[in-house]
């Protein structure tokens, strides 16, 4: 494992409920969620592991997502968390059961947390829901069921992987963003709300919006995860620095890159 790169943050924490996370995502995606994590002030600790030599999980199948899921709990047995979270909405779709079942302390996926943001919406049943996401994602048909039990039916599930790359590459704006949105999205009815169900997509949000005239609600992963963490009960109470930690399994120092632009 190689050595963490440790950034801080100003934060905020309360006594007496979990104070230190783990944070989980395939790469560099997950740190859209810890930016929010980092925004709500819900940590004083945040233990952040990318897989960076495996990345990306999307095309892979359910039992390697859930192989290298399973691999990455034993990396944060060696912290002594309080509770983790799998910013991969890929191993939230495939892996949470086969986690839950191997850990000592509570885990956290993004999918319920966002079909929870899109139910407290308050929006009418008849509302277009697309859901975008990785085609492991979209495949587990984890979101399209549980918003369909909500009371959904016009809803459209799509896997655009090129946005992945994209975002990687640091492209957020310009042509080829245009012509990748083109590509994906020129056929569509607008949305009415838009589910960002992969780690990368809040980097574009603002072009997947504009992309439609009606500009659709965008439901983000993180920030439905932190709100959902607050209303379960960790409000901020004293003021105190979260101490980031980031590990991946290949080239930390290029992931601390990505997170200083990010975060
Ligand atoms: N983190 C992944 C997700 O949210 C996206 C990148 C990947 O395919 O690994 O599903």
């Amino acid at each position: 494992m190689k050595k963490p790169s440790i950034i801080h943050h100003p934060s905020s924490i309360i006594s007496n409920t979990p104070t230190k996370v783990g944070v989980f995502d395939s790469g560099a995606g997950g740190l859209t969620v810890v930016k929010s994590l980092l925004k709500h002030r819900l940590f004083d600790e945040i233990i952040y592991y990318g897989d960076t030599a495996r990345v990306p999980y999307g095309p892979k199948d359910p039992a390697t997502i859930t192989r290298y899921a399973l691999e990455a709990l034993e990396f944060f047995k060696n912290f002594e968390i309080d509770l983790m979270i799998t910013a991969c909405n890929s191993v939230s779709a495939h892996a949470l059961p086969e986690l839950r079942a191997k850990a000592s302390f509570p885990i956290y996926g993004v999918i319920e947390p966002g079909v929870l943001a899109l139910k407290n919406a308050g929006l009418p049943n008849s509302s277009r829901i697309l859901i975008l996401g990785t085609r492991a994602t979209i495949g587990s048909g984890r979101y399209q069921n549980e918003i369909s039990r909500l009371g959904f039916s016009n809803i459209e599930a799509l896997s655009p992987s090129l946005f992945v790359p994209l975002v990687e590459e640091g492209i957020f704006s310009g042509e080829l963003l245009q012509s990748a949105l083109d590509h994906y999205f020129a056929d569509l009815t607008p949305p009415d709300a838009i589910i960002l169900g992969c780690t990368h997509f809040p980097l574009i949000a603002d072009a997947i919006r504009d992309y439609f005239p009606n500009r659709p609600l965008l439901i983000h992963s993180g920030e439905a995860i932190a709100e959902h963490l607050e209303s379960s009960g960790f409000t901020p109470e004293r003021a105190k620095e979260t101490e980031l930690r980031i590990f991946s399994s290949d080239n930390p120092e290029a992931l601390k890159e990505i997170a200083k632009k990010w975060l």
